[in-house]
């Protein structure tokens, strides 16, 4: 089930460099019997913590969060070695020894920067928000269907994609190696504006895969409603759309919305096809608050809330365990609540 690469490592003193060039090992045979358990590693990155407050934290003031700290494997290290690189290192020499049941990967799971919708929630307040406004395209003069990002929502996205300039001349960070996207326009504009200004190499360029099971929880709420294929492709055409994406979206429902538990299960159903079938290590995800969270549970990660435009690295590891899997049937959607009157605004109170 597991799609793993074995990248050669030169472990000599002073180079501990990766060959660039990956190659298949066999990935174990598809098995009814068997499934993929994840597993967040603790004890590299200060988000795993729990004396980490999530509220107050700040990627950028924290190398990604990236705990200074040895690895076992920093001997074979040079000295000048950034805390990224020997990670790397490290992360490689994992995957080496670790066998074809069980991958590591380091995900980095960004949070689209600000949008019409967060604004509009904001101005209305979350109850009338929920009840009235989110089932409305928009309000005459802002539109939220499908939002876009709003000036500052870019503004968090230059800022993710200049902390990652500064990780790659200063840190030597390792590039992601493969891009998947939410297909919501929010997420489609933060992963370019992050991504596509960087100094990446050719042989990882940034071509995203648009994941339709990557998108936000879907709540009824016209902000969860994607635009069709066709729109998604003319307007984002260096994207890369999954095989059986459907020109229009099946998976919204008006009124009505996704079971929290049934989030989990299709975010385990997305995971299992980037793990499946991506052999790369170094893996980045443009997703939403509420569908990271739900990965990060996924991912037996604690609870680690992301405002918009912040990002948040996992070392993740995949274990291929025989057994039957847990049950994936989901249920029906449930009917939201809704009012039909306009709510009164929110008093200003401060
Ligand atoms: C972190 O907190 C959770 C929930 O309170 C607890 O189960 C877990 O053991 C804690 N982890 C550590 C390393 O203290
Ligand atoms: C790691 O150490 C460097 C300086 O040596 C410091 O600038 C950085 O903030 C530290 N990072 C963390 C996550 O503690
Ligand atoms: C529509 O909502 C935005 C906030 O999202 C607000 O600034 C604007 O005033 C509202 N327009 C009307 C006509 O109420
Ligand atoms: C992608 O981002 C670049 C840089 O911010 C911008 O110039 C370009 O218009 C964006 N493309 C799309 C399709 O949004
Ligand atoms: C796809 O969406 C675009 C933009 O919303 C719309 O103009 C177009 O008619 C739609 N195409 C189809 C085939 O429905």
């Amino acid at each position: 089930m597991l799609f793993k690469y074995i990248q050669a490592v030169s472990c000599l003193a002073v180079t501990c460099t990766a060959n660039s060039t990956p190659h298949p090992t066999s990935a174990l045979e598809y098995s009814s019997s068997a499934y993929i358990e994840y597993s967040t590693v603790p004890g590299f990155f200060l988000q795993d913590d729990n004396a980490t407050d999530p509220g107050t934290f700040d990627y950028t003031a924290t190398n990604f969060g990236l705990i200074n700290r040895t690895y076992p494997t920093d001997n074979q290290c040079s000295d000048s070695f950034t805390q990224w690189q020997k990670f790397k290192h490290y992360v490689t020499t994992l995957n080496i020894r670790s066998g074809k049941d069980v991958d590591y990967k380091v995900v980095f799971l960004g949070n689209h920067g600000e949008g019409y919708h967060n604004l509009a929630e904001s101005y209305y307040g979350t109850p009338a928000w929920n009840c009235y406004w989110s089932i409305r395209d928009g309000n005459g003069t802002s539109v939220w269907a499908d939002a876009k990002i709003t000036p500052n929502g870019a503004a968090q996205a230059q800022k993710a994609a200049d902390f990652w300039a500064s990780r790659i001349a200063l840190q030597k960070i390792p590039l992601p190696q493969s891009y998947y996207v939410s297909p919501l326009t929010r997420c489609l504009q933060t992963a370019n504006i992050t991504f596509s200004q960087l100094p990446l190499s050719r042989t990882h360029p940034f071509v995203p895969t648009v994941k339709e099971l990557f998108r936000e929880g879907i709540s009824g709420h016209t902000c969860d409603r994607r635009g069709n294929r066709t729109y998604i492709h003319d307007a984002f055409p260096r994207y890369q759309i999954e095989a059986g994406f459907s020109e229009e979206d099946l998976l919204f429902k008006p009124l009505e919305g996704e079971v929290p538990t049934d989030q989990d299960i299709r975010s385990k159903t997305v995971l299992d096809d980037v793990f499946g079938s991506d052999g790369h290590t170094w893996i980045s995800v443009t997703s939403h608050s509420g569908e990271i969270a739900s990965i990060l549970r996924v991912f037996g990660h604690r609870t680690f809330s992301l405002n918009t435009g912040a990002v948040i690295p996992v070392l993740v590891k995949a274990e291929t365990v025989s057994g039957t899997p847990a049950s994936t049937a989901t249920v029906p959607y449930t009917t939201i609540s809704t009012c039909s009157t306009q709510p009164p605004l929110p008093t200003a109170t401060i």
